[in-house]
């Protein structure tokens, strides 16, 4: 009887196991996907219980997110934004995510990116001016789970090229989110989000990227916008975030040297990102950072 480790009877000098060998019955519970997720890339899969908590943050964030983004206008300066992103945690009995976050510690509640800032940009006391756009980006924790969603705001008239990437950032997140279910690798989300901005003339940051989220602020997978070769198939239960940022000239971004976290594009032109939270469903996908 020919063992495992034996050349493999059709002559190709592999071991049988690692050619004709008989394959594994398909996994079928959910707690063998778990733990075979976990061991093989440190990705958690969530149980039912898991979601539920996961659900409610996230409804909480796309409530305070879209509380946040009707004062934004002209006058009004991102850090009293922040202060009322820090109020509506509070009442939720909630907290935000970005409060002390990282290295050096994000000094506030949520990230406000204007104009060619990429992302993680600080509240500060300069008035929002007609013709901004900005990036609002709230995570809130609720009962230990974590919900992180963005979206972008139009301060009255702005121009053709901020329009253009507030739009194609949108565009990239919704295609993105349209391919989205068991069995797709990963690294389709990039495909489909550089094809889109390219037939815009847009190009795609690479030098940060989307997570999984919900136990953890950032938990695995890292998820490219940019074209990748990340194999790892999307699975029932995965949570995780989408949230391309398009530029509307090179795809560089450079850090303030001074605050350590705010991200602008290398040349001053614009920026765009949208944002959502997303779980995998048996046959596709639920957005859960929906008001
Ligand atoms: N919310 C951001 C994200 O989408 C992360 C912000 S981290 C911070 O992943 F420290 F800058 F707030
Ligand atoms: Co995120
Ligand atoms: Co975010």
């Amino acid at each position: 009887m020919i063992s495992r480790n034996d050349p493999c009877w059709c002559g190709s000098t592999k071991k049988w196991k690692k050619c004709h060998y008989p394959q594994k019955a398909p996994l079928t519970t959910f707690s063998e996907k778990a733990a075979l997720y976990k061991k093989r890339y440190n990705i958690l899969l969530k149980t039912e219980k898991q979601i539920e908590g996961i659900r409610a943050s996230c409804k909480l964030s796309a409530q305070i997110l879209k509380e946040l983004c009707a004062i934004a206008k002209a006058g009004v300066t991102t850090a009293e934004i922040n202060k009322l992103a820090l109020k509506l945690n509070k009442e939720a009995g909630a907290t935000a995510a970005t409060l002390g976050y990282g290295d050096p510690p994000f000094p506030a509640a949520i990230c406000t990116s204007l104009n060619d800032v990429i992302c993680h940009g600080i509240p500060d006391d300069k008035p929002l001016q007609n013709g901004d756009i900005l990036n609002i980006d709230t995570t809130s924790i609720l009962n230990g789970y974590y919900g992180d969603c963005s979206a972008m705001v139009e301060i009255g008239e702005v121009s053709a090229e901020r329009k253009l990437v507030v739009d194609v950032s949108k565009k990239c997140l919704d295609a993105a989110i349209a391919i989205v279910k068991p069995g797709v690798a990963i690294c389709k989300i990039g495909d489909v989000i550089e094809d889109t901005a390219a037939s815009y003339g847009c190009s795609v940051v690479y030098q940060f990227v989307a997570h999984g989220v919900g136990i953890k602020f950032h938990e695995e997978p890292q998820v490219c916008h940019h074209r990748n070769n990340l194999q790892i198939p999307l699975e029932e239960g995965m949570t995780f975030t989408i949230e391309p940022m398009i530029n509307a000239g090179l795809k560089e971004a450079v850090i303030d040297e001074k605050d350590g976290w705010t991200a602008r594009t290398i040349d001053g032109r614009a920026s765009g990102q949208w944002e959502h939270t997303l779980l995998v469903t048996k046959d596709g996908v639920e957005i859960l950072t929906m008001p």
